[in-house]
């Protein structure tokens, strides 16, 4: 009996042993999103993890650096500040030799963020060792879908192993329980009641794995649901280098000229390429670095330029969708713009300045923008769209804006549901007009 109950306790542990497992994946794998997401919105622009670019390939870097005999820590101050770095250790200051070009400060990175993005550059595969499962396919969206993929099954097939190993555990008490009563001939007792007998003798044991058990589930969820979808720093390449800095910055083109839905409808739309055409017919870029980017657009108009004349042979450029919502999700445009006198630069940042081609903006940018409402959540995500909702006031009874004006005189019929509008913040918000409805969102 006494020895069955050493089992018993060893099983216990085993059973803990697994949930700690469990939640020691999950949190790896959040991390890892993390570093991602860190990595393609800071150091994309310059790095990729196995090939030369602007700067070194990152992968194995931490090693690299430990063998060739920098000093500890040095990395991280390197990708703080790399002068300071330079200056304090002769392997770093070999290191910026590497190019002319100039690494970026990031002074606001910390320990953990520097080797988040590293775990996740060292957890990318080779493209150059695997064999190509993309059919060729070379635009970033598909690649990056498929790195999704891989990792995704990657998790479930350690979650299904940590399962197996939990239900062997349990199936472990269980025989330990029916072993425990078959030597015990006196007490007959039916199945449930062994348990609840066995289950109040180790009450405590028992109370803290499910516990940790309930926590565990709990964290989990959020942890998975929380790296779902996350577009931060998504920027998928695209078919001309069309730079928005120029246009609707030094140019001064206005947003609508070209997005000319964005007041009217649902979707911004982006512009056919006629748009292009009304003034690239003259401006052509002959001599100028950028000429075979304006090619592309002859191309696709089928503009002969020769000629000056079209020669019917169009080829429709398909820019690749950046900010994406799931097929789930209802969002207008006209609605927030237009209704709720919201500036593009609060979702989508100062695209005057943007020299690339459009990018989803990480939250700490859009933060940084004067006059932006300040959010925490992920860009995008639908903490993101409520935390503005529960924090965004609406003018109403200005007078401006009829739908607003109906609402406020129904509104003042009913004082006591005015009141409790008001009540904590003395404002009337968008989430206490509807906006945390999940109808209004969702299909
Ligand atoms: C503006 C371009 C640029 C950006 C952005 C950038 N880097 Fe670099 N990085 C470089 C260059 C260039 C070098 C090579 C050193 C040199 O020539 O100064 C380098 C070198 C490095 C090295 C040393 C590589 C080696 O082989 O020893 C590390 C580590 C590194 N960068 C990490 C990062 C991380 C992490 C980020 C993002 C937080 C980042 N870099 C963002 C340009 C950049
Ligand atoms: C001369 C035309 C033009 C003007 C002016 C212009 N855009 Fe664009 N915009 C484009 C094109 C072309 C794309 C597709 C290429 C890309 O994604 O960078 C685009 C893409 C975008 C995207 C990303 C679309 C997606 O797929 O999610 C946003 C956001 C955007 N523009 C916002 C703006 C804002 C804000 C302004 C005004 C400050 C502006 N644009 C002015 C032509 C223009
Ligand atoms: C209202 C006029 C106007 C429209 C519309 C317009 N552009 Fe331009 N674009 C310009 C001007 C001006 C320049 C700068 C030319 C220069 O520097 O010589 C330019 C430059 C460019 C460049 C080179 C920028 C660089 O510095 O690398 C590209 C690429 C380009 N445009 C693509 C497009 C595309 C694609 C569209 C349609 C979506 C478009 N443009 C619509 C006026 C326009
Ligand atoms: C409240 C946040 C918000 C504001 C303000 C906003 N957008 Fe968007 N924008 C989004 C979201 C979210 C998407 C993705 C929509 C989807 O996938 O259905 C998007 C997508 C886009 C696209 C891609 C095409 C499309 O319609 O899906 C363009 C272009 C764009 N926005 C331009 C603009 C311009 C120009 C303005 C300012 C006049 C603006 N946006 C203001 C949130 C915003
Ligand atoms: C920066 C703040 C902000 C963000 C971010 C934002 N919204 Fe809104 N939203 C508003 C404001 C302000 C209104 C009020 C305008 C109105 O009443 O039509 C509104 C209204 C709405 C409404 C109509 C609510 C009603 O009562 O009729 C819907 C639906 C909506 N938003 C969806 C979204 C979705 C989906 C997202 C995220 C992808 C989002 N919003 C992100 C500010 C925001
Ligand atoms: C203000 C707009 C808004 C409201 C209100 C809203 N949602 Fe969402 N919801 C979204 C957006 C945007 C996404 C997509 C997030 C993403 O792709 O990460 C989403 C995603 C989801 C998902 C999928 C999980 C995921 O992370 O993709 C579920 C489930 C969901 N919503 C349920 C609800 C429920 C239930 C309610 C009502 C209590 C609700 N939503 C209210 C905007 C909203």
């Amino acid at each position: 009996m006494e020895i069955s109950n050493i089992q018993l306790l060893k099983r216990f542990k085993s059973f803990a042993f697994a949930v700690f497992i469990f939640n020691f994946t999950v949190f790896s794998n959040f991390a890892l999103a993390q570093g991602e997401g860190l990595f393609k919105a800071k150091c994309a622009t310059c790095h990729m993890p196995h090939k030369n670019s602007t700067g070194p390939k990152l992968f194995g870097v931490r090693a690299k650096w430990a063998d060739g005999g920098a000093k500890d820590g040095s990395i991280y101050q390197w990708v703080n500040n790399w002068q300071t770095a330079a200056a304090n250790d002769p392997y770093a200051a070999e290191v910026s030799k590497w190019s002319p070009t100039a690494m970026s400060a990031f002074p606001d990175l910390k320990k953990e963020d520097i080797d988040a993005i590293l775990d996740w550059v060292d957890a990318q595969p080779d493209p150059a060792m695997a064999t190509d499962t993309n059919g060729g396919g070379n635009t970033v969206g598909s690649i990056s879908a498929a790195d999704d993929q891989e990792s995704n099954s990657w998790i479930w097939i350690i979650m299904g192993v940590i399962f197996v190993v939990v239900i062997l555990a349990v199936g472990g008490v269980r025989r330990q329980l029916r072993l425990a009563t078959e030597q015990d001939e006196s007490e007959k007792m039916t199945y449930g009641e062994e348990l609840r007998a066995l289950a109040w003798k180790y009450r405590l044991q028992v109370g803290l794995v499910s516990l940790v058990v309930v926590i565990s589930l709990f964290v989990g969820l959020f942890q998975t649901l929380y790296s779902i979808n996350v577009m931060e720093g998504y920027q998928p390449s695209q078919p001309i280098a069309f730079p928005h800095s120029q246009h609707a910055g030094i140019n001064g083109i206005d947003c609508k000229y070209c997005h000319n839905t964005v007041t009217k409808s649902k979707s911004a739309s982006i512009p056919s390429v006629n748009v292009c055409m009304n003034c690239h017919k003259q401006i052509d870029g002959e001599g100028k670095p950028f000429a075979n980017e304006i090619k592309k657009i002859y191309a696709a108009a089928g503009w002969d330029k020769a000629a000056m004349a079209y020669n019917g042979k169009t080829n429709p450029i398909v820019w690749n969708k950046v900010h994406n919502l799931p097929d789930h999700v209802y969002f207008n445009h006209s609605q927030h713009v237009v209704v709720g006198g919201i500036d593009c630069k609060q979702c989508h940042g100062d695209m005057t300045q943007m020299q690339e081609t459009a990018m989803v903006q990480p939250v700490e940018e859009l933060n940084k923008i004067e006059g932006n409402i300040k959010l925490t959540r992920k860009t995008l995500t639908m903490g993101w769209c409520i935390e503005c909702h529960s924090k965004k006031d609406v003018a109403i009874g200005t007078g401006k804006n009829a739908y607003y004006d109906e609402i406020h005189r129904r509104l003042k019929k009913d004082p006591k549901l005015y009141a409790q509008y008001l009540n904590n913040d003395g404002k009337i918000t968008v989430n206490e007009l509807g906006g945390w409805e999940c109808a209004k969102c969702h299909y």
